[in-house]
């Protein structure tokens, strides 16, 4: 009986065998591989052609597309009136090309045509003129700005905004504000705050904090150059207790590929933090979710205008999310100037802070954050705890990561600028740390971060 059992196993085994053998060699059965070996384009193609097209696309959008912003920033707010000035069918002085730059507004140099290029190397060119300003408007050369133009009678009719206002700057290859595009290094000389405190009304605002006109005008012009406040219209929290702006210095979007959490205190992805501030900065049209928000204690703004479930029609954002997403993980961090730091000191730098400086514990490279939660208390690292406490998680600061730190020293370092160079940094680490570090330590980890 069992020697029969196991002949016939053995039969039925032979059988698969010579089954399996005896089907044609070659032909595949599986779908999934059969479309990859079709003729023509290969799968590994088709995935380049998209990197190439998410790019270009991404790109696009962070410098050029408004999200539909112009129907807040030029219908409701009426910036562009401001800008455009009494003569050209605005209110009040205008914007000359001076000022505009000295309120930290950049200007492309690839978009100016060539002859205006030479007028303004040659210096004939009235910087001091409102019309200035319209024209490089008109020639779309206004970082992170778009005016937008009647074709009958040439005044500027409405205004949008873009991710690379705060989010880019020139390298004054012409002069100081002109120059070639730096995508992802944040613009710390922009006074973004004084910019909308000069529309012709706040009103929107107004309404939307339930305070009055002349309460935003001050909160707007308490920000100065290169800050921002991303939870005001969430919070309504203009000060902190000591009196000083709520608002946080710009943040470089560059560098973040394989880093986890994004803003200071850890809101979301990368893709989390554009549609929120697509939506629910720029004013831009689409869909935003974020039920955390939907607390009328820690966000009482959101929690009465509905910004946590925004739900506009047309939906200009969405549909670009994902190429946004790809091309600013694509923007590396820029390297220092070679000569901008002493080589030697900064190796020895380097050898503390992975070692007696006990910074690459959270810091570690090359990410420079922690791969993982990379979420830390205030006590952890010795401040308080007011700007984390605005987060959705309300306690955590996320590990900075520190490549490229020389392009944000404008501004100060720590999410509100608070230590004003390196060495500032470091001796506050030194100290709460109990690190031990005598000043010769302190100078080569200071050249450290410099070469990063
Ligand atoms: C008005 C200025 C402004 C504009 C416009 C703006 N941002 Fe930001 N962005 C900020 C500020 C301020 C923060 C820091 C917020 C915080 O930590 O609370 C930030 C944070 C970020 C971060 C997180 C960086 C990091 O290190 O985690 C990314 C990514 C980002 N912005 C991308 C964008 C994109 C994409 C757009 C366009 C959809 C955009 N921003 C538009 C001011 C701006
Ligand atoms: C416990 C984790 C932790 C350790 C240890 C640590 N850091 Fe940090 N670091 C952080 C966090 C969190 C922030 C963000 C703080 C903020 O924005 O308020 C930060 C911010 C910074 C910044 C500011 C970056 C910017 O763009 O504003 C620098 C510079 C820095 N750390 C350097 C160091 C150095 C040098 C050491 C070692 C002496 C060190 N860190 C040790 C967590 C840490």
């Amino acid at each position: 009986m069992r020697i029969a059992t196991a002949v016939a196993t053995l039969l039925v085994l032979l059988f698969t065998v010579f089954a399996c053998t005896t089907k044609p060699i070659g032909v595949e059965t599986n779908p999934a591989v059969q479309a990859q070996r079709a003729p023509g384009r290969s799968f590994d193609d088709q995935i380049e052609d998209h990197a190439k097209d998410m790019l270009k696309e991404g790109r696009r959008i962070f410098r050029y597309d408004t999200f539909g912003s112009e129907d807040f920033w030029g219908g409701k707010v009426r910036l562009h009136e401001a800008i455009a000035g009494e003569k050209h069918g605005g209110r009040g002085a205008g914007v000359t090309a001076r000022q505009a730059l000295q309120l930290g507004l950049k200007v492309d140099i690839g978009a100016l045509p060539k002859i205006l290029v030479e007028a303004i190397r040659g210096r004939s060119v009235d910087l001091d003129n409102v019309e200035t300003t319209l024209e490089l408007l008109r020639a779309n050369a206004v970082v992170g700005v778009t005016g937008f133009f009647d074709k009958d009678t040439k005044r500027l009719t409405s205004l949008g905004v873009q991710c690379a206002l705060c989010h880019s700057t020139v390298d004054d290859s012409l002069v100081k504000g002109i120059g070639r595009r730096l995508d992802g290094w944040p613009n710390r000389d922009l006074n973004i705050g004084a910019i909308v405190a000069s529309a012709p009304t706040l009103k929107p605002f107004a309404d939307l904090l339930g305070t009055d006109e002349t309460t935003v005008r001050k909160v707007l012009m308490s920000w100065g150059p290169g800050r921002y406040d991303a939870e005001l219209n969430q919070d309504g929290k203009a000060f902190r207790d000591d009196g000083k702006t709520a608002a946080t210095v710009l943040p470089p979007a560059f560098g973040l590929a394989g880093v986890n959490l994004h803003t200071y205190t850890g809101w979301g992805s990368v893709t989390y933090w554009n549609a929120y501030v697509a939506n629910t900065q720029m004013y831009g049209k689409g869909t935003f979710f974020d039920p955390r928000m939907n607390d009328p204690k820690q966000f009482p703004v959101a929690a009465k205008t509905r910004f946590w479930n925004k739900r506009d029609q047309p939906d200009l954002i969405t549909p670009k999310l994902a190429a946004l997403h790809f091309y600013q993980l694509s923007i590396p961090a820029p390297e220092p100037p070679k000569d901008s730091y002493n080589a030697v000191a900064a190796g020895r730098g380097k050898t503390l802070f992975e070692g007696k400086a006990k910074c690459a514990t959270c810091h570690v490279p090359p990410l420079f954050t922690e791969p993982g939660w990379s979420m830390h208390t205030a006590a952890e690292i010795g401040i308080d705890e007011f700007q984390a406490s605005r987060s959705p998680d309300k306690k955590f600061y996320r590990t900075t990561p520190l490549k490229g730190l020389f392009v944000r020293a404008k501004g100060g370092f720590y999410h509100d600028g608070r230590f004003g160079d390196l060495e500032a940094v470091v001796s506050h680490y030194n100290r709460v740390l109990s690190l031990g570090l005598n000043p010769s330590e302190t100078a080569d980890l200071i050249e450290y971060l410099k070469s990063l």
